[in-house]
């Protein structure tokens, strides 16, 4: 597209109430701004730039990987305001500026090409997205002149009870012809009630100058503006929606797709089945035939054929083919379980290795470990790692057997083909293949139990 591109990021956002920047709330699990940040990007244009204002540097940091250059409002004057703030930066431009709000973060490439493509056409100075709402709550109202031609906007707190009844809004998407824009803006007044600088004045005076102006209708979801909490649910229930369509249209089952929620950077393998309850976050990487039952998986690499049943927390974690997790599993960060492997209920890990084809079935915790191949860990093993100073290694070796109950004091090494006695705690290495055994010798007293409870009966 031969174009520029203004996003404006700088608000307050006050109608969010929030610490947090309004553009920098999460959508589908980025800040909403990265949408736009990277419709921008994908239509190669020759330039872009970002107004920031409001916790200016976390939001400037978006823009830097995508070559969109931010540029300071301060202070925060209006949305014509924050558009001049480009003004110098595009002195010598010539040429359609592409003007996007940072907090409409629905909207799509084709739609923005489509509209490109329209206003060349139409050969026009003006060009703006319009649609209807059925709650036009919040947006600035479309006023038409008696032939039907877009007159100019106004603001809702503005607008006279009989302008707030019209359904046709501005949804804050432009093409302007830079010389137009410019001109037009050292011409906006803030003499309304927000004592702002509206961009949206510009409509009026392109329409007193007789310039060509041209409404073009949006699709209503895309055109969203998240200016409240509700109206970010709304929008997550949109990105929810596509995300959903897209990865079943890769292949993917979902056996209720309005119960599960993926980010927009995950990625998943056909024939997966994702049921219920699913959260996928980050940049997580899912295999194909995976089966993932209700819980939490983020930032982690799931391979082919694995299984996630019910209620597991999985972070930073990679678990190879065929592996079996949970249910009730917490793999913590730099936990990794390799192919065929299990990892049973109740068993907690972190920075361990569970080797190929080992199992953790039960009530286990495993931290800074690497344990071998075909091991089994016995239910209710520990890996003591922290004596309240540092944590330490427990080594297992391929073929191990430890039993039940066991706990392993770190720093210690259990040799390949080594058998822990169940109920041992492991305070020395193992050598290979031997017995380690910690317990003192069981001695039955016979009859003991049936003596006292007659003694307790008083008899
Ligand atoms: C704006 C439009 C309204 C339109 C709606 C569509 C104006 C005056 N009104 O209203 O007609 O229906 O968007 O969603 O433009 N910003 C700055 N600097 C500022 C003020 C705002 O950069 O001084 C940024 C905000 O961060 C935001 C965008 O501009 O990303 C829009 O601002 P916002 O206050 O949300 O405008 P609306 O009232 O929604
Ligand atoms: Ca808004």
């Amino acid at each position: 597209m031969k174009a520029v591109a203004i996003i404006l990021a700088a608000g307050r956002g006050t109608r969010m109430k929030s610490r947090l920047a309004k553009v920098l709330h999460p959508l589908a699990g980025v800040p909403m701004l990265s949408h736009v940040i990277n419709l921008v990007h994908s239509l190669h244009l020759e330039k872009s730039f970002l107004i920031v204002g409001r916790q200016a540097e976390a939001v400037s940091a978006l823009a830097k990987t995508k070559g969109v250059i931010p540029l300071l409002q301060y202070p925060l004057l209006g949305t014509g305001d924050a558009v001049r703030k480009a003004e110098k930066a595009l002195k010598n431009f010539q040429g359609p500026v592409l003007i996007l709000n940072g907090d409409t973060p629905l909207l799509r490439e084709k739609s923005i090409r489509d509209f490109y493509a329209y206003y060349q056409r139409e050969n026009a100075t003006v060009g703006l997205l319009t649609v209807r709402l059925e709650n036009p709550k919040g947006y600035g109202r479309v006023l038409r002149q008696k032939s039907g031609e877009i007159a100019r906007i106004v603001e809702e707190k503005d607008a006279t009870q009989e302008e707030r009844r019209i359904n046709e809004v501005n949804a804050g998407v432009y093409l302007c012809d830079a010389a137009f824009l410019f001109e037009a803006l050292s011409q906006v007044r803030s003499d309304n009630k927000q004592k702002e600088y509206y961009l949206t004045d510009i409509i009026g005076i392109a329409v007193s100058q007789g310039k060509h102006l041209v409404g073009l209708e949006a699709a209503r979801e895309e055109v969203i503006g998240i200016n409240s909490r509700a109206n970010l649910a709304d929008a997550e229930e949109v990105m929810r929606t596509r995300i959903n369509r897209h990865w079943m249209d890769e292949g993917v089952t979902m056996i209720d797709p309005s119960q599960v929620r993926i980010g927009a950077a995950v990625a998943i393998g056909m024939d997966s089945v994702i049921h219920p309850g699913v959260c996928l976050e980050g940049e997580t990487i899912i295999g194909s035939g995976v089966q993932i039952y209700a819980g939490r998986i983020r930032e982690s690499k799931i391979g082919n054929d694995v299984i996630i049943k019910d209620h597991c927390v999985i972070e930073n974690a990679e678990i190879e083919s065929g592996a079996a997790i949970g249910p009730f599993a917490h793999l913590r960060p730099g936990s990794v379980v390799r192919k065929g492997a299990k990892v049973g209920n109740f068993v907690e890990m972190k920075k361990t290795e569970l080797g190929e084809g080992s199992k953790a079935s039960h009530l286990s915790y495993l931290g800074d470990a690497t344990i071998g191949k075909g091991v089994n860990i016995g239910a209710g093993t520990i890996t003591c790692n922290y004596d309240g100073l540092k944590k330490d290694q427990t080594i297992i070796e391929d073929g191990v057997f430890i039993g039940s109950d066991t706990q392993l004091v770190a720093p210690v090494t259990v040799g390949a083909g080594a058998l822990i006695a169940a109920g041992t705690t492991v305070t020395k290495d193992v050598p290979p293949d031997a017995l380690a055994v910690s317990r003192t010798k069981q001695e039955n007293h016979l009859e003991w139990a049936k003596k006292r409870r007659l003694r307790q009966k008083g008899v």
